[in-house]
């Protein structure tokens, strides 16, 4: 049975106290629908963690800095409804709009610091900000106990996770897994504009990064590392590297060899889609 959607705040307020009443716990799945295999990762990971799981669909426009890309953005809802029955979803929110935006809003909340001074913050202006905003509402509206996100994101995670601690947002933020294709492509909406031979192509970055990965473990230094995959990314069909670093997995500051427990993160665009990525590096034999 597919779950109910709610599409009104104070609906989704008597819910949740309902929930409280009961002493239940309430775990949440934020997404943009468009859902996925690594999405039905987190709706598991909620379902076993919590007893009440909210999974909310809601295309933030203030999100994207690329009008191009929102309005291109897969809106799926059915579909997503669909896929959901089976996994025990207790209720969808998908706001409309004036529920997380309403006339007159004008308030923003921008996560500061070193976590959104690189890659994704200066590639994206006003990206972060639109996700703390809206996550920020999100944990607020559904007063969750804890909330799940995928690794795939992994700069967004340190955002929201810095975000609920400055604010004192009583939830958890849970880091899971990146779900990939059996050729290592990390699953993503976005995956669904490219083409099949831009989807066979596209494994070649996260070739690139493990590849990358294991010889920073044994020891290389990153600059011919970083410039090799480059090479080989634009030779497997890619255009631009946005950045292709080797970063403190808790500062996000850059590294020549993973001396401290590192990630290497990358962006890069596969026929006008922009694919985001990135795995955890560590020193081998530390
Ligand atoms: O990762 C996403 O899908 C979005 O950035 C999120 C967290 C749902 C906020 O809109």
């Amino acid at each position: 049975m597919t779950a109910p959607i709610l599409r009104r705040l104070c609906d989704l307020r008597a819910k949740t106290a309902e929930w409280r009443r009961k002493g239940e716990t309430i775990g949440l799945v934020p997404t943009m629908g468009a859902l996925h295999a690594g999405h039905m990762s987190l709706v598991e990971a909620a379902k076993a963690a919590c007893d009440r799981v909210i999974v909310t669909i809601f295309v933030n426009p203030r999100q994207f800095n690329n009008p191009e890309d929102l309005a291109n953005y897969p809106r799926t809802e059915n579909e997503d409804a669909e896929k959901l029955a089976p996994y025990g979803v207790d209720l969808i929110y998908v706001p409309d709009p004036d529920q997380i935006y309403p006339d007159g809003y004008a308030t923003n909340v921008s996560v500061g610091g070193s976590i959104t001074a690189v890659m994704e913050g200066p590639f994206r202006p006003g990206h972060f900000d639109g996700v703390a905003t809206v996550v920020a509402k999100l944990f607020l509206q559904t007063s969750a106990d804890k909330a799940f996100f995928g690794q795939k994101d992994y700069q967004q995670l340190m955002v929201v996770t810095r975000m609920a601690r400055d604010l004192d947002i009583p939830i958890e933020v849970i880091g899971c897994e990146t779900v990939r294709e059996s050729s290592g492509l990390a699953m993503s909406s976005r995956n669904l504009r490219l083409s099949e031979e831009a989807l066979t192509k596209a494994a070649a970055l996260n070739a690139a990064m493990r590849e990358a990965a294991a010889k920073a473990s044994a020891g290389e230094s990153w600059a011919p590392l970083e410039a090799a995959a480059r090479q080989t990314l634009a030779e497997a069909g890619f255009g631009d590297v946005e950045y292709f670093d080797l970063r403190c997995s808790e500062t996000l500051e850059a590294l020549d060899t993973p001396s401290r427990p590192a990630r290497l993160l990358a962006a890069a665009w596969m026929d006008g889609i922009r694919l985001i990525d990135n795995i955890a590096v560590s020193k081998l034999n530390s």
